[in-house]
């Protein structure tokens, strides 16, 4: 193996190289869900606010710029989970050396939670995957943006994709567990990257809450306000009214 191999190596085998990558995906997955968050708002602005930006993700840099972000994305999902696994599986068996002869150590309830409020990601994300992304019901596949329909119509999407009640239930259960992870998630980062202090321990739990409940609620809002039909699918605005253009007299007298 050559000098480089063996210095990742040891670094991926290293407790606090293991708590870096958590750490350093972790940030770069809050990023993308702020990003995300922040997008989906514009289903407020509109159909045409939501496609356009739609339109955007899937054409920039010719097509090849989701795909350089999928996989950046894929990496520190990985990365995330392996390192977090392999730390889990270290530190257990340091405890159960330490406490050879006490059979009642657990891993703390906290770590416990975090393994099951990730499971509760992993299976979100697979489903939301098959929602939006690659919608396995071809109603929702097939929606074409009645303005432009040469183009796939998200905005219409979302919205019929909310009309199940039960599928509006389920996001917010698996929205809401992934917001416990979340929030606790974001204070150990702080203390893996040796930034939580005694001092500093009620700010960055305050941050941790507070960008957990904005995510909670810019997430849930469409689903819930979608099933209480606040948020619908208004048709096609006529555009010259929109944009206050006198109306054509139709009858032509
Ligand atoms: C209820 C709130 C949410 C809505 C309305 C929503 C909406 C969408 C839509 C419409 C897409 C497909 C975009 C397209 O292909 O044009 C998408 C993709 C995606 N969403 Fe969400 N999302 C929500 C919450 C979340 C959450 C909480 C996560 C993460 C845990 C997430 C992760 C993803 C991922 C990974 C993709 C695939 C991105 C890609 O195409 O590469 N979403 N979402």
């Amino acid at each position: 193996m050559n000098v480089l191999g063996k210095a990742l190596l040891g670094f991926w085998e290293s407790s606090i190289g293991k708590k870096l990558i958590v750490a350093v995906t972790g940030i770069m997955l809050v990023g993308f869900l702020v990003a995300h968050m922040v997008g989906n708002l514009l289903i407020y602005q509109g159909r045409e606010s939501l496609n356009d930006y739609a339109y955007f993700l899937h054409h920039f840099l010719h097509g090849w710029g989701i795909w350089l972000f999928r996989i950046g994305l894929i990496v520190a999902f990985v990365l995330h989970i392996t390192a977090t696994i392999s730390l889990v599986r270290q530190n257990r068996a340091a405890r159960s050396s330490r406490y050879a002869f006490d059979a009642t150590v657990q891993a703390p309830r906290s770590s416990r939670m975090m393994i099951w409020s990730g499971l509760t990601v992993v299976g979100f994300v697979i489903f939301h995957l098959l929602h939006f992304t690659v919608p396995v019901d071809p109603e929702l596949a097939n929606m074409k943006d009645p303005m432009d329909p040469s183009r796939h119509d998200v905005y219409g999407m979302v919205i019929e994709g909310f009309q199940n009640p039960l599928v509006v239930l389920f996001y917010i259960v698996a929205i809401s567990f992934f917001c416990t992870h979340l929030n606790h998630g974001i204070s150990s980062l702080f203390q893996t990257l040796g930034l939580r202090s005694e001092k500093t321990r009620g700010v960055i739990g305050k941050i941790g809450v507070a960008v957990t409940i904005v995510l909670w609620l810019g997430f849930l809002s469409i689903p819930f306000l979608t099933s209480v039909n606040v948020l619908k699918d208004e048709g096609v605005p006529d555009k010259a009214a929109a944009h206050g253009a006198p109306v054509e007299n139709v009858t032509g007298s």
